[in-house]
């Protein structure tokens, strides 16, 4: 099968494009056959190992596990005679972050990890951007407990994460304020946002108004940028560490010795948030905002993409 091999870590073009092995599912595995994958945040963290702890789950040295690719949508070609939720055709989506494997023609997923049935009226191309930022803002507006009627600010909130939380934000009740620049202005207001500022014209942490959670889906400011917009319980969450990796040991110190706090969630996933988010499409709460797609071959093209750090929503690859 055609598949994208990363043998070591680095730049965009260490992803290749090769012939290798059809995987063989074991027992408890179906063995899927990939039809839209997304490349994202994720796959690039992973294949750069830009962030040294990476390496302690994806190889010291070189990549464990050579195919990337975390969010996939396709059908399932063959099941392990174990499996009982899933048969053979079923049209699939989900994720996984920890085997990777959706950047090839087929892979496998144990039938209890982060897989679920695409809802019937639901194309692959629509399915395979559910998971990826749709779990990040999950875990961290359930971090921040939100609740009806607080005040949310999202800034980053045309990124995968971003746009999810705006959606998400909105579906739990909250009165959300998004931060992008001009061209997305009415990109967010049509995914929900009460306000959306506008960075290039006016400088968010100045705002008048005050804020339960400001939610950094970008990771470009910092919670002492943000405190004076954070109400005296607020919180603070950012997706990325900060300058000196300042926000894991703000998370360990400010619900010590502050009111406002700073926290720090490590992202999960499993398959009932699947179905959560799954269920939330169905009911037209929850729409991944969907960039550009390429094909596998032009999988390069893609890396630099993203990571140019201006897609807007999710970037899809197709594979015929
Ligand atoms: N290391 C990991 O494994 C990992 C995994 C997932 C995510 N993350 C991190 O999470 C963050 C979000 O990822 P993502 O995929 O959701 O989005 P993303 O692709 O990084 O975000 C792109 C969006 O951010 C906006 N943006 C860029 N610069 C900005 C700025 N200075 N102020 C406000 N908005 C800005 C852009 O919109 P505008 O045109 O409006 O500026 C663009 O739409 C990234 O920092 C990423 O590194 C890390």
């Amino acid at each position: 099968m055609r598949a994208i091999i990363n043998t070591k870590y680095g730049p965009p073009e260490v992803a290749k494009l090769m012939e290798i092995d059809k995987p063989v599912p074991k027992g408890n595995e179906v063995l899927i056959k990939v039809y839209v994958t997304t490349v994202n945040r994720t796959d690039c963290g992973f294949r750069s190992a830009e962030y040294f702890i990476s390496r302690f789950f994806s190889g010291l040295f070189r990549p464990k596990n050579k195919t990337l690719g975390n969010e996939f949508a396709g059908v399932i070609e063959t099941i392990g005679k174990d499996v009982t939720s899933f048969n053979k055709g079923d049209r699939v989506f989900g994720y996984n972050d920890i085997k990777f494997g959706a950047h090839a023609e087929y892979m496998t997923m144990a039938e209890n990890e982060a897989i679920a049935i695409i809802p019937g009226n639901l194309t692959y191309k629509e399915a395979a951007p559910i998971t990826e930022g749709g779990h990040y803002a999950l875990c961290d507006i359930r971090a921040a407990k939100i609740k009806k009627g607080q005040n949310v600010l999202i800034y980053g909130a045309t990124g995968a994460i971003g746009s999810a939380a705006v959606q998400l934000a909105k579906y739990f009740g909250a009165t959300v304020t998004a931060v992008c620049n001009t061209k997305n202005v009415e990109l967010l207001k049509s995914l929900g946002a009460d306000t959306v500022i506008d960075y290039t014209k006016q400088d968010f942490t100045k705002t008048d108004h005050i804020f339960d959670f400001v939610f950094d889906a970008v990771g470009k400011s910092s919670f002492g940028k943000c405190k004076p917009i954070l109400n005296n319980n607020g919180i603070y969450i950012s997706t990325e560490l900060g300058r000196y990796s300042q926000n894991v040991f703000l998370a360990l110190t400010t619900p010590i010795f502050s009111s406002k706090k700073v926290l720090f969630p490590i992202p999960t996933i499993c398959k009932d948030d699947v179905i959560f988010l799954k269920e939330l499409v169905v009911a037209g709460k929850f729409k991944p905002v969907i960039d550009r797609q390429y094909s596998l071959d032009q999988i390069v093209d893609a890396y630099k993409y993203v990571e140019s750090g201006q897609k807007i929503g999710n970037v899809l690859i197709t594979i015929t």
